[in-house]
């Protein structure tokens, strides 16, 4: 088994231990080809949307030098300690993430896996990239819900949805959104070195007869290194 492989089963394996969804829905593979080489150095480590801890937890045992941060819109201070810190804010409120970072500092790399719909993954990403350091990552979970569900993930009235926001920045066009400052955008065009956009799986049959054909969905936008 080479490096790159080990490394995915160890991953997952950890994933499995504490239950995280990342693993079922393909993201441990992505993550290991993005995350291999800052492993040992990152230090700061954030995701959105904390739920049980699974994912905080994971993370903790993936990176061994790094502290994990935790923001939810729900108080989940039970699980702080031992290298994890959680703060309660919605990831919608510009001021409320300006709080957490006041805290935090600029952090090695952000997930987004919070409540996944356009206004919070874009409030997101316009007001936490600046946050990342350069050679970091900003990664948004559950792209899908750019075309699942409208009525309780797609509260624009455009179509400047989050994956079409990825996928031209991807393109080199300069992207639109309906909740992001032109100061933010031209921040995340002038600092994005590389942006992917990766289907993970295809939906099984009861996803499918539950919302209509969509893929798991991953974005990773690469922070240029100075
Ligand atoms: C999919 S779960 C997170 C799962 C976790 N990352 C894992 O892999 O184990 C989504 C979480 O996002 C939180 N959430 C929903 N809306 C939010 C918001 N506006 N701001 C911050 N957190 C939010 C929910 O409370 C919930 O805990």
């Amino acid at each position: 088994m080479d490096e790159l492989s080990a490394e995915i089963k160890e991953l997952s394996s950890i994933g499995c231990k504490y239950g995280t969804d990342k693993v079922p829905n393909g993201f441990m593979p992505h993550y290991v080809r993005m995350f291999s080489c800052i492993r040992e150095k990152a230090k700061s480590i954030v995701e959105i949307g904390v739920l049980d801890g699974a994912s905080i937890k994971t993370w903790r045992d993936y990176f061994p030098n790094a502290f994990i941060y935790g923001i939810d819109c729900y108080d989940k201070k039970y699980l702080d300690g031992n290298r994890l810190k959680t703060f309660v804010a919605d990831q919608s409120e510009r001021n409320q993430l300006a709080a957490v970072i006041e805290e935090m500092g600029n952090v090695d790399i952000i997930i987004d896996d919070g409540g996944h719909s356009m206004k919070q993954q874009q409030v997101s990403l316009g007001f936490l990239f600046p946050f990342v350091k350069h050679g970091g990552l900003y990664v948004i979970e559950d792209l899908h819900t750019s075309v699942i569900q409208p009525e309780f993930f797609n509260d624009t009235s455009t179509d400047n949805t989050t994956e079409r926001l990825l996928r031209d920045l991807a393109n080199g066009i300069r992207p639109k959104s309906d909740f992001m400052t032109d100061e933010e955008i031209d921040c995340v065009l002038k600092e994005t070195k590389k942006c992917s956009v990766e289907i993970t799986r295809i939906a099984s049959e009861e996803e499918v007869d539950q919302y209509g054909p969509f893929a798991v969905t991953i974005g990773f936008l690469e922070k240029t290194e100075y």
